[in-house]
């Protein structure tokens, strides 16, 4: 069975993500969605939060499943039988860092785990977790960005963390 790798921090799951995730899903015969944490990153969500909102986002999509990783995802894709990676491109500015995550990944999978990049829609060309974050803790409007149920659980976080 084709198995592909869907990689991410999901901070959260937004619609650009879905989109990609869904087309993605045509490609493999399963596709799994790991959430992984990225050292750089400081997140809002805990690993366990981040992927209990993409396993709601795709419980209606039988050939995709959901987990959560610590450490490496070389590793994961090992212990999950896959040596394909799926990734989004959005804008030019994603170019280098994926290359050099792609890179990384081949060469420290003795070259088993390919990269592929599938473009982002024109409409969520410019989206990312960061801007949803930044328009979610001024009280801005969400929902061309996100799907409800996660805009919920961003409002409720961000009411606790004002508490
Ligand atoms: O959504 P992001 O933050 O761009 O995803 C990056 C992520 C989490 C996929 C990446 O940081 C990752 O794979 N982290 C796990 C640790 C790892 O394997 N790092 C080596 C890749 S260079």
């Amino acid at each position: 069975m084709k198995i592909g790798v869907y990689s991410g921090s999901f901070d959260p799951i937004t619609k650009g993500h879905t989109e990609i995730i869904v087309r993605a899903a045509k490609l493999v015969e399963k596709l799994i969605v790991v959430v992984l944490n990225n050292v750089n990153k400081k997140y809002l969500f805990n690993l366990e939060e981040r992927e209990e909102m993409v396993k709601e986002t795709f419980k209606n999509i039988v050939n995709i499943e959901v987990k959560s990783f610590q450490g490496l995802l070389v590793n994961f894709m090992h212990e999950n039988n896959s040596t394909l990676i799926i990734r989004g491109l959005r804008a030019v500015s994603d170019y280098e860092y994926e290359l050099t995550m792609a890179f990384a990944n081949k060469e420290i999978s003795e070259e088993e785990i390919e990269t592929i990049f599938i473009p982002s829609s024109k409409k969520y060309m410019y989206l990312s977790s960061t801007v949803v974050r930044e328009v979610a803790l001024n009280g801005g409007k969400l929902n061309l960005y996100l799907d409800e149920v996660v805009e919920k659980k961003i409002r409720e976080k961000i009411a606790l963390e004002k508490k």
